[in-house]
């Protein structure tokens, strides 16, 4: 039953909701194809797309199939792809050599991509994980309960450099390590890749989350029963001011962008370093945040496509510029209709 009871209010924020074109006219947020850098996995062999169990969706691809991926990425206005390759594990060992092999799947991968497609933006990862035996971000120290800090920058160092000779846009180191921006800025510059730009993983947490990700780069099977503990270089997620140190450090060695992950859980962090930095600040929905949307969605609990479409907002809101995230593809089919 209607009552006669009236507010005397000079302000009704519902007025500017009444109507989709009001709602439309308000709206602060909007999500584009442009927003978004897509996650792509890649392995050896001509093999059909290998499914991810824990990623519903998301497939490990051969060179041919990630090639089709990326032209189909670039047609739907999606401005970049990350590359992350899953090695055998035969060719895994304690130090990561693979990583420094001149014919390395990833770099023949950036090579095919740019070699098809040379107008999308290509970005590797700077880290070792894919390559080490042990799983972990580096190389161990003499006592092995460790990761090196130096050498690890040693070799990210000529990763970087072997990056940029197969044409890529962006490196990104991913790790952690100290000095690693700057070590990575010099070694280009110095192999005269000066253009090749850095998007520093700068406030990288050591999150549960990453767990869907390292099934798809076998870098947990590689630890065996072993929990794969990245806490001695990953961030504590307790820390806030901490990320502020992190990007501020990266900025002055030379990142070009920096990027806070995992984002959805880090929203506040994002949002410091929006107001921290002029600089473009990605931020990565990494594969829990992904894994956990679909999940609740397949047993429905959750709508798939309003949580979608509200997690990466939410990203954006917080001050993202960019996004890397698995729906990359899919967000961008939706927006371009
Ligand atoms: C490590 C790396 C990780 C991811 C990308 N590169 C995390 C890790 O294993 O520590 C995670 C991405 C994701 O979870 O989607 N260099």
């Amino acid at each position: 039953m209607a009552s006669d009871f009236k507010l005397d209010l000079p302000f009704r924020p519902r007025r500017l909701r009444r109507t989709a074109s009001l709602r439309a006219m308000v709206e602060e947020t909007v999500l584009h194809p442009a927003d978004f850098i897509a996650p792509l996995f890649v392995v050896e062999g001509k093999a059909r797309p290998d499914p991810i169990a824990s990623m519903p969706g998301v497939f490990r691809l051969s060179l041919r199939d990630l090639v089709k991926e990326c032209r189909a990425l670039h047609q739907l206005g999606v401005p970049a792809v990350a590359l992350f390759p899953k090695l055998d594990p035969k060719l895994k060992d304690a130090d990561g050599t693979q990583a420094l092999n001149p014919d390395t799947l990833v770099l023949r991968a950036v090579r095919a991509v740019k070699d098809a497609v040379p107008e999308l933006t290509v970005i590797t990862d700077v880290a070792l994980d894919p390559y080490t035996s042990h799983g972990h971000d580096g190389v161990l120290n003499a006592a092995m309960d460790n990761v090196a800090n130096d050498a690890t920058v040693a070799i990210l160092r000529e990763m970087a450099v072997l990056q940029a000779e197969a044409g890529v846009d962006l490196v990104a180191p991913s790790d952690m390590m100290d000095g690693r921006v700057g070590a990575i800025r010099k070694a280009l510059d110095a192999a005269g890749y000066t253009d090749t730009g850095i998007l520093a993983y700068s406030a990288k947490y050591n999150s549960a989350y990453y767990g869907p990700f390292r099934d798809a780069v076998g870098s947990a099977q590689a630890a065996g029963t072993k929990l794969l503990s990245k806490a001695t270089y990953q961030m504590n997620p307790a820390n806030r001011r901490e990320a502020i140190e992190e990007v501020l450090l990266d900025i002055a060695e030379g990142a070009d962008m920096v990027m806070v992950k995992p984002a959805g859980l880090y929203l506040d962090i994002i949002r410091e370093v929006r107001n921290a930095t002029n600089r473009p600040v990605a931020a990565y929905q990494i594969s829990g945040e992904y894994a956990q949307i679909h999940a609740a969605a397949q047993l429905g609990w959750l709508d798939l496509a309003r949580c979608r479409h509200e997690s990466l907002l939410a990203i954006k809101r917080a001050g993202a510029d960019l996004i890397l995230t698995y729906f990359a593809k899919e967000m961008a089919g939706l927006l371009a209709k």
